[in-house]
C-alpha cells in the first residue's frame, strides 16, 4: 500500500510538470476548431509579382491580408484559424463598441497547421468583431500550395 502510493507519488510530480508545459504551448490541441465563434465573413486580398524574377523556376513570394467577421457564439479570449505555410506578419482586431480588445499574442501552431490568437480579455457572448491577418507566402511549382493555403485560411472557423 505505501509503495504504491509512493510510487503514484513519483509518477505525479514525474509527469505533472511535463503535461502542464505540453499544454501551455497551445492552448488548443485539437484538429477541429472551437465552436466558440463562428466566422460569417471573408474578404481576402492576395499581391502576387508574377514577372519579379527572372528564373522561372523560382518560388514567387506573395503578400496578402484577410478580414475575418466573427460572431462570439461563447465569451472567449481564444481564436483559433487554419493555417499552413504561412508567415503572419500582423494580427488585428476590431469591434464596434469603444472597449475593443486588443490582441495579446499569436502564435503559429505548425503541427496543427492552426493560428492561435490570444485576446486581452473575453469578449461578451454576442460580440461581432473584425480579424485582420496579414501574411506572407511562397507560391511553389505547382500554383496548387498557393490555392490551398489562402483555401485553407478561408474556411477557417
Ligand atoms: C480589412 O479592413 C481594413 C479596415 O478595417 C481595411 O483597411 C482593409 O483594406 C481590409 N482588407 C481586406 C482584405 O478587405
Ligand atoms: C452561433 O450563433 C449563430 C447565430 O445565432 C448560430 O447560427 C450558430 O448555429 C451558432 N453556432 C454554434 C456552434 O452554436
Ligand atoms: C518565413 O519566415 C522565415 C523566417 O523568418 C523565412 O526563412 C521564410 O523564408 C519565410 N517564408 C515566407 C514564405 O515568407
Amino acid at each position: 500500500m505505501l509503495v504504491s502510493v509512493i510510487f503514484w507519488f513519483v509518477v505525479y510530480t514525474l509527469t505533472q510538470p511535463l503535461s502542464c508545459s505540453l499544454q501551455h504551448e497551445f492552448e488548443w490541441n485539437k484538429y477541429r476548431l472551437p465552436t466558440a465563434i463562428t466566422p460569417n465573413e471573408y474578404s481576402i486580398r492576395l499581391i502576387l509579382d508574377m514577372f519579379g524574377n527572372e528564373d522561372v523556376n523560382m518560388e514567387l513570394p506573395y503578400s496578402g491580408s484577410v478580414n475575418i467577421s466573427l460572431y462570439f457564439n461563447e465569451s472567449t479570449d481564444l481564436i483559433v484559424l487554419h493555417s499552413v505555410s504561412l508567415n503572419i506578419t500582423k494580427v488585428k482586431v476590431e469591434t464596434q463598441t469603444d472597449s475593443s480588445p486588443d490582441v495579446l499574442n499569436y502564435r503559429h501552431n505548425d503541427k496543427m497547421e492552426q493560428l492561435e490568437v490570444k485576446l486581452d480579455r473575453r469578449p461578451d457572448a454576442g460580440t461581432e468583431m473584425n480579424l485582420q491577418v496579414e501574411f506572407m507566402g511562397l507560391v511553389s511549382d505547382q500554383l496548387q500550395g498557393f490555392y490551398k493555403g489562402t483555401y485553407r485560411l478561408s474556411e477557417s472557423k
